[in-house]
């Protein structure tokens, strides 16, 4: 079974990517024929100038290597790579109605906050449904901001099969993440680099400090009272990175009060320099080694396009391009 999830390339990941995205995809690399790809196409739409585009790609290409992905067992690649999706995405365009884009949630969101309306924008999630049909793909593990994106996708793969021929193209399964799994930010909203609340992936330890000891929110209840657990960011990521015995004390020194969040908050620093530590030291090494990483997506990119042939080559005989 072939699973495919690309992540955009548009800065720092965030500790909520993390266990968002990157820890799933790491997970269900043991489940099927992975194919995982950094969206650097998609990402032109709002990162405009090259040398952030090409150091957040880079980055994000460590950190997910760091972060486990074996690319021994999945398809490793930059979107850019295989330039023959630009192809189907056109011709997916061809049957796309204007009216189903202009409904697009994410579309009007981006607008909504002062994006230039481009056509990239707009064609936005023509270009993810080919991202995702190019390679057959089953399985499309994704947030529920991108339900919509999927739900394009499979109507686009039926219209192709629907005019040219059953089987022209595979229509995939959505794998949308649960909706509580959202991990919070410091201000206690969904943690999002558009919020400027974010606890990064792979921040320095004086950084994290900072960030935890100053910028994380907790409420007013007094040193010696109980502290309410229901709605505490502080327990919410404490539950993410420490172990199963250290959540139980902080949980029952929230029940029991006399203990401040001053306290609590060195239990979490501690919790998540301790968790990203393994991960941190890895990162050292792969940046000491840009070889590898350009070996490891150059082999991944050799893969993906041997995948993309044959269904470029099927659906270009079913449209009578070829
Ligand atoms: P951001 O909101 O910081 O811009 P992105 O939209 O680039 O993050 O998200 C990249 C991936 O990380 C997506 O798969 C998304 O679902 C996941 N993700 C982002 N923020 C969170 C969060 N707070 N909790 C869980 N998953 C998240
Ligand atoms: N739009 C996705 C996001 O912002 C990234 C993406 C691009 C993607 N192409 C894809 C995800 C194909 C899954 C499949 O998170």
């Amino acid at each position: 079974m072939r699973i495919l999830t690309g992540l955009q390339p548009s800065g720092k990941l965030h500790v909520g990517n993390y266990f968002g995205a990157m820890e799933p995809a790491v997970r269900l690399q043991e489940e099927g024929e992975a194919f995982y790809f950094i969206a650097n196409y998609h990402a032109m739409t709002t990162v405009k100038n090259p040398l952030e585009l090409r150091a957040f790609t880079r980055e994000l290409a460590v950190d997910f290597l760091a972060c486990g992905l074996d690319p021994e067992r999945a398809v490793f690649f930059l979107q850019s790579a295989v330039p023959e999706v630009n192809e189907l995405a056109w011709i997916l365009s061809t049957v796309c109605p204007v009216s189903q884009l202009e409904k697009a949630h994410s579309y009007k969101d981006k607008i909504a906050h002062g994006f230039s309306p481009s056509h990239g924008l707009f064609a936005y999630p023509v270009l993810m449904a080919a991202d995702i049909l190019l390679y057959d793909s089953r399985l499309v593990p994704v947030g529920k901001d991108q339900k919509q994106h999927l739900e394009i996708t499979r109507d686009l793969a039926g219209k192709i099969n629907e005019a040219f021929g059953e089987g022209t193209l595979v229509v995939p399964e959505p794998m949308i993440r649960d909706a509580t799994a959202v991990v919070p930010g410091l201000d206690g909203q969904k943690m999002s680099k558009s919020y400027g609340n974010t606890l990064p992936l792979f921040a320095t330890p004086d950084e994290a400090r900072k960030l935890i000891m100053k910028k994380l929110v907790t409420d007013a209840t007094p040193l010696e009272a109980p502290k309410p657990q229901e709605n505490s960011t502080l327990l919410s990521l404490y539950r993410l990175m420490a172990g199963e015995v250290e959540v139980a004390a902080m949980e029952a020194d929230y029940e029991r009060g006399g203990v401040g969040y001053g306290d609590f908050k060195k239990r979490l620093l501690e919790a998540y320099l301790g968790y990203f530590e393994p991960m941190r030291l890895r990162r050292d090494e792969l940046l000491a080694d840009p070889g590898y990483v350009d070996a490891v997506l150059a082999r991944g990119a050799e893969k993906a396009r041997a995948a993309a042939a044959p269904v470029l080559d099927r659906v270009r005989r079913a449209v009578g391009l070829a």
